[in-house]
């Protein structure tokens, strides 16, 4: 499907024929640098081809009415401006009229409403951000048909308030932050505590991220990632009662080494372990990835992989087996999990040329372990949210 057919979707959804205006956002990869970005640490995350495109339509009322062709069975979900309550029966709808109230609540003009259509080319609960990839086109289509001067990173902050504080979800800004500001082949060092970035470029020479779907849906992933965050608060309380910190992101792993023992429960000392090292590692694989080094850069992701399966202990059967068999295969540099976990993705850096017999032979160990198929794809960095004309192409 290309934008053009998603415009004569829209006319078919709304019964309207008239000029409509499309967007896209993307989804987004982590490199490195996981469950990092809560605990005021460094993440290191691209943009991806697929996302979620918009094609919007400006009303003379104050009603919003959204529609995904992603689930069609849901059928056009109409609120009024007045009233964007998080409501359970309104499903993904949720996102933008989360999205709506945040940029009302702080202080951006809304005065219409609009016809919205959606359609996303990010697998659902892959752990790709396709929640985020909702709450940024939205972002992006209201601050261009309204005109609100937002720029990117208040935009990225309000995307977060809506998964913290609509949706429930006590996530980072990793995802909001990569899909607002993402950079054709680049991925972004982001510390999390200063918000301040650059862009690296990805040069991986011969070698191309493949993204492995285990095609596990994730469960209860809300309360567990809560759960996490929690952890690692209540590991940080303790630590501050003799360090001046006011994040486990500031502790190097020798400080964190000295001082480990104030914390007094064993789970919360080795979610906290993970939270330091994988900080550590996101800031050394970015040098690596700088001198050239992707030997080094895939071999932290390994350990990457390794910190999150035994001390954060939120990889799972699927994703451990993916990126075991991943690193059986010839020309493979390194995989690890991607995003929040339980389920979703895991990325591997594989040689260009073996791309082929890789996806045969991991989806071969993988489908005999776990008893379904997994899904691969070549990962492309791409920008981030944005206005598109309407041939561009999904
Ligand atoms: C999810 C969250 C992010 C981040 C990752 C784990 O994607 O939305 O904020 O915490 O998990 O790194």
């Amino acid at each position: 499907m290309n934008a053009l057919n998603l415009n004569h979707e829209f006319q078919k959804t709304f019964t309207i024929s008239t000029e409509t205006r499309t967007f896209f956002a993307p989804g987004r990869i982590n490199l490195i640098g996981e469950h990092t970005d809560y605990n005021g640490g460094h993440v290191f995350p691209a943009s991806i081809s697929f996302g979620t495109y918009a094609v919007v339509r400006k009303r003379e009322d104050r009603i919003f009415r959204f529609c995904s062709l992603n689930f069609q069975d849901d059928g056009i979900i109409e609120c009024e401006l007045s009233n964007l309550a998080f409501n359970t029966d309104d499903g993904w709808a949720n996102y933008p009229k989360g999205m709506i109230h945040h940029f009302q609540k702080a202080g951006y003009e809304i005065t219409h409403g609009a016809d919205i259509l959606y359609y996303g080319n990010i697998p659902n609960g892959a752990g790709l951000s396709s929640s985020a990839s909702i709450e940024l086109v939205t972002g992006v289509l209201l601050e261009q048909i309204y005109q609100l001067q937002i720029d990117r990173i208040t935009m990225a902050k309000i995307g977060q308030q809506v998964e913290n504080e609509y949706m429930g979800v006590n996530s980072g800004i990793m995802d909001q932050f990569a899909i607002g500001l993402g950079k054709q082949d680049h991925a972004i060092l982001l510390n999390c505590e200063t918000l301040d970035f650059h862009y690296a470029p990805l040069q991986l020479n011969d070698h191309r991220i493949i993204i492995m779907n285990s095609n596990k849906q994730r469960t209860l992933a809300g309360s567990k990632y809560n759960e996490r965050r929690a952890q690692c608060e209540s590991a940080l309380k303790e630590l501050q009662s003799a360090l001046p910190i006011t994040s486990l992101g500031q502790l190097t792993k020798s400080s964190f080494d000295n001082h480990q023992q104030l914390i007094t429960n064993e789970l919360n000392r080795k979610r906290a372990k993970h939270a330091v090292y994988e900080n550590a590692r996101t800031l050394e694989a970015l040098e690596r990835l700088n001198e050239g080094d992707i030997i080094s850069f895939g071999k932290l992701m390994n350990e990457s992989h390794e910190s999150l399966r035994q001390d954060y202990e939120v990889t799972g059967i699927e994703l451990d087996t993916l990126v075991e068999a991943a690193n059986q295969q010839q020309g493979v540099l390194g995989a690890r999990m991607t995003g929040a976990g339980f389920g979703g993705c895991a990325i591997a850096i594989v040689e260009k040329d073996r791309i082929e017999d890789f996806k045969r032979n991991v989806n071969d160990l993988y489908s005999q372990k776990v008893g379904y198929s997994a899904t691969f794809y070549t990962a492309t960095i791409g920008n981030g949210a944005r206005e598109i004309i309407a041939e561009e192409v999904l």
